[in-house]
């Protein structure tokens, strides 16, 4: 059985008291419906409330990611973290490659695979994003840009190495819109990502690898996505910022 995995990706979103008393609220609603059985449920705040949500969470099953690293360990990079601060006060989950990240902040696969090697070096779990945009499929070339994306960061890792990822499908034309990826064009892709693990790996791997949607998930839509074969949970934003939708997606 390939794990379950449900990912809130803040975002730039909550101060401190909407962080840490939504946190509060979720987690007693998680238990009390006993909803968390055989998934994996991962929180994603900002930097300056990881630590205190790490501490809320403490003793549960639930973790929590930070949304991106340096790809140094520490040195002059005014305004950054790094993997080696964040392992410190107890994170182990990182998202990486994320199409804002690549966006906003210019960050190219040659980094982002320095930022997976300085992951891995302190041990941190990593969901690693990939998806076109809508150009690339209207020119039908998302295979190829997957391919891409992962042939130049994920696939120079070793098989012990690639067992610390959890890949997550984000069609960029589907992130924040409220157009998701039909049933078919996410299974789709799932299938081929898959593919890609098992030529490059093996099937003991490509088995096992989790691989995520992202893109306007909501608690209308996730239960059908879910029940692709090759989609085995989600990477969820704006839907994430609210409890009960939240609590839905979980569920289904
Ligand atoms: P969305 O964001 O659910 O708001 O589309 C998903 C993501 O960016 O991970």
């Amino acid at each position: 059985m390939r794990q379950k995995v449900v990912i809130a990706n803040w975002k730039m979103n909550y101060d401190f008291h909407e962080t840490t008393s939504f946190i509060r609220n979720f987690l007693k609603i998680v238990f009390e419906r006993k909803i968390n059985h055989n998934k994996k449920i991962i929180i994603s705040p900002s930097f300056p409330f990881l630590h205190i949500s790490n501490q809320i969470l403490q003793g549960t099953t639930l973790n929590i990611a930070a949304q991106n690293i340096h790809h140094k360990d520490k040195g002059s990079y005014t305004g950054e973290v790094s993997a080696y601060m964040l392992k410190s006060i107890g994170v182990q989950n990182v998202i990486l490659g994320h199409s804002e990240r690549r966006e906003f902040f210019f960050e190219k696969e040659n980094i982002l695979l320095e930022k997976i090697k300085i992951a891995l070096k302190y041990n941190f779990n990593i969901i690693f994003c990939v998806g076109e945009s809508s150009l690339e499929r209207s020119n039908n070339k998302q295979f190829d840009i997957v391919k891409t994306q992962l042939k130049e960061t994920v696939f120079h890792c070793t098989s012990d190495e690639v067992k610390s990822f959890y890949i997550a499908y984000e069609p960029i034309w589907a992130i924040g819109t409220g157009e998701t990826a039909t049933i078919e064009q996410a299974q789709t892709m799932h299938e081929f990502i898959r593919s890609l693990f098992f030529d490059k790996y093996g099937k003991n791997i490509s088995d096992k690898v989790s691989i995520l949607y992202g893109g306007s998930i909501n608690d209308l839509n996730a239960k059908n996505l879910f029940s692709q074969k090759d989609i085995d949970g989600g990477l969820v934003g704006k839907s994430s910022l609210e409890l009960e939708k939240l609590l839905k997606i979980i569920q289904s």
